[in-house]
């Protein structure tokens, strides 16, 4: 079994890029082989005419597409951005292979923020559509809020959040 971890902004530095980095070591630390796509790598021309045209001449978008087909799960941490989830993610969905890159898969969703609402509508937005491609997705939706009060030198220090996570990896795993 092979599973993506899906750094959903295109923000360099980010805080959804230290919990990807969280989650995938406990992935790894649990015997699994799981990669990070960070959607920071996603071509800077996706945003205008790149994500329709001579897509498949792009290396770097071929390997990202790759990655995704071999990936059987994924975990998508997802960032509150205007209450939803950052407009990079649905581009980089409109520009995958549709609908082998995720029908019939299985993902799980883990929210962030800096405010009260840890991405809780972002990550409800966001499963609607991956249902609607035909990912299966678990019912486990950790909420992160105020994010910044529990990182320190680039460590989650936030126990419960930890937890959390360990608990959302394990569902994942069975799933
Ligand atoms: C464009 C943008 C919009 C944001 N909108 C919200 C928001 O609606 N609610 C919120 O609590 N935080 C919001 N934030 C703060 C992020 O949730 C916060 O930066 C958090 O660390 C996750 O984002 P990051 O991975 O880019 O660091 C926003 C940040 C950006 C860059």
């Amino acid at each position: 079994m092979f599973i993506s971890v899906v750094s959903a902004t295109s923000r360099r530095s980010s805080n959804t890029r230290l919990i990807a980095d969280t989650y995938l070591s406990i992935l790894q630390s649990k015997g699994h082989q799981a990669q990070i796509i960070d959607l920071a790598d996603v071509p800077s021309d996706f945003i205008g005419q790149g994500l329709y045209n001579g897509k498949s001449e792009n290396p770097s978008w071929k390997s990202m597409q790759d990655i995704v087909n071999a990936s059987d799960k994924f975990v998508f941490i997802i960032p509150e951005y205007n209450g939803s989830f950052p407009g990079i993610l649905k581009v980089w969905v409109d520009g995958l292979q549709f609908p082998s890159s995720f029908k019939g898969k299985k993902g799980g969703l883990v929210g962030i923020s800096d405010g009260t609402q840890g991405g809780a509508l972002a990550m409800g937005h966001f499963a609607d559509i991956l249902n609607y491609l035909g990912m299966n997705t678990l019912a486990l939706r950790p909420r992160f809020i105020q994010i910044g009060k529990h990182l320190q030198e680039g460590k989650l220090t936030n126990a419960e959040y930890l937890k959390f996570l360990e608990l959302h990896a394990d569902q994942l795993i069975a799933f």
